[in-house]
């Protein structure tokens, strides 16, 4: 059997493409864009082009788009305009979220409520996306009392889906609680087509624990990855039977935070120059809201991390915020 993949999942305003860029840089066999909605692409909402791009530091690695949405022909047309552009290795289909106002919608896990039309969408996307795959990330149902994974499974396995992400949760437990890695098993059993398993991988115990136990394809790794990059290198060198490295140092730390501070930086001058009239901050102060969202993960538990913390609520600069980290924990 080949290798299983590790995959970074998708969070939205998460993993944008500087994080990505780390997580490809530390191993991650493939990622998935945050979620863009189909009726957004179609009608040509500013917002969601700058979602679709990418940055050169991501080295052309495989990339999947993720869409949501809830009409067949609108997301067989938004599949439509991400084949075309040409950067993307799949289609992905947001069979998952549970926030309220895409359930509302009928987007995400409303899905999960009416397998005839997931099917229908998946079929019309495959369709339109030809000879892009389409690929759909689901649950393992709505709530405990409904448990659907492998339902789910031959659903979208049937409408020519090339690959399935289950998150072992169901939409009643959002992203919280226990993992039922059975019912992921379950999935993986009943198709073909290969399941990768998703949901409180933490560490490359935890990922071993998560694919011995579902036989899935792969493991899709969201918040344990989250200034944990090394994650994706400790998991993989695990799965080659090696003793997975050691977290960094403090200052081996603070190297791949600036890395990833510059990356930031980069992709908002990226999306200024190409989408010029977005509007909202400038690229500096763009990339620095955006890592605050980063940088305190980089340190979490290390001594000077609460004073790291302080800085960086101070810091409007990127100037400012190497400053803050080089005082911390560079040295
Ligand atoms: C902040 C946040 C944003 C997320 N955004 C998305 C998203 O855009 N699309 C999606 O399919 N799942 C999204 N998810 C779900 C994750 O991809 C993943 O399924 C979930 O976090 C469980 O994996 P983990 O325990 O490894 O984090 C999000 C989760 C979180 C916490």
């Amino acid at each position: 059997m080949e290798r299983p993949l590790v995959v970074l999942a998708p969070l939205a305003e998460v993993t944008d493409a500087a994080f990505r860029a780390v997580a490809f840089d530390a191993g991650a066999d493939a990622a998935t864009t945050e979620m863009v909605s189909a009726a957004g692409l179609v009608r040509g909402s500013r917002n969601t082009p700058p979602l679709l791009e990418r940055l050169p530091e991501e080295r052309g690695r495989p990339l999947s788009a993720q869409l949501y949405g809830h009409d067949p022909d609108e997301l067989a047309e938004a599949a439509r305009i991400v084949a075309g552009l040409g950067r993307f290795a799949a289609v992905d289909l947001n069979a998952g979220c549970p926030m309220r106002r895409i359930v509302a919608n009928g987007d995400g896990a409303a899905l999960m409520r009416d397998h005839a039309l997931l099917g229908r969408c998946v079929a019309a996307m495959a369709r339109a996306a030809a000879p892009l795959p389409v690929t759909v990330k689901t649950r393992i149902g709505t709530d405990p009392e409904h448990p659907a994974a492998a339902e789910l499974a031959h659903v979208c396995e049937d409408a020519g889906a090339a690959l399935l992400a289950v998150h072992g949760r169901y939409a009643s437990q959002a992203h919280a609680g226990p993992v039922d890695a059975a019912r992921v098993a379950e999935a993986v059993a009943a198709v073909r087509i290969p399941v990768l398993a998703n949901g409180g991988v933490l560490s490359a115990a935890d990922a071993l624990a998560l694919l011995r136990a579902t036989g899935a394809a792969g493991a899709m790794v969201g918040r344990g990855a989250l200034g944990a990059p090394w994650l994706f290198a400790q998991i993989k060198a695990a799965l080659s039977g090696a003793e997975p490295p050691p977290p960094p140092s403090p200052a081996e730390r603070a190297a791949l935070a600036k890395r990833h501070l510059a990356l930031s930086l980069a992709w908002h001058r990226r999306l200024r120059e190409r989408f010029p009239e977005s509007g909202g901050p400038d690229p500096e102060t763009a990339a620095v809201l955006d890592f605050r969202r980063h940088l305190f993960h980089y340190f979490r538990g290390l001594p000077g991390s609460a004073a790291l913390r302080r800085a960086m609520g101070l810091a409007s600069t990127v100037g400012g915020i190497v400053a803050a980290i080089d005082a911390s924990f560079a040295s």
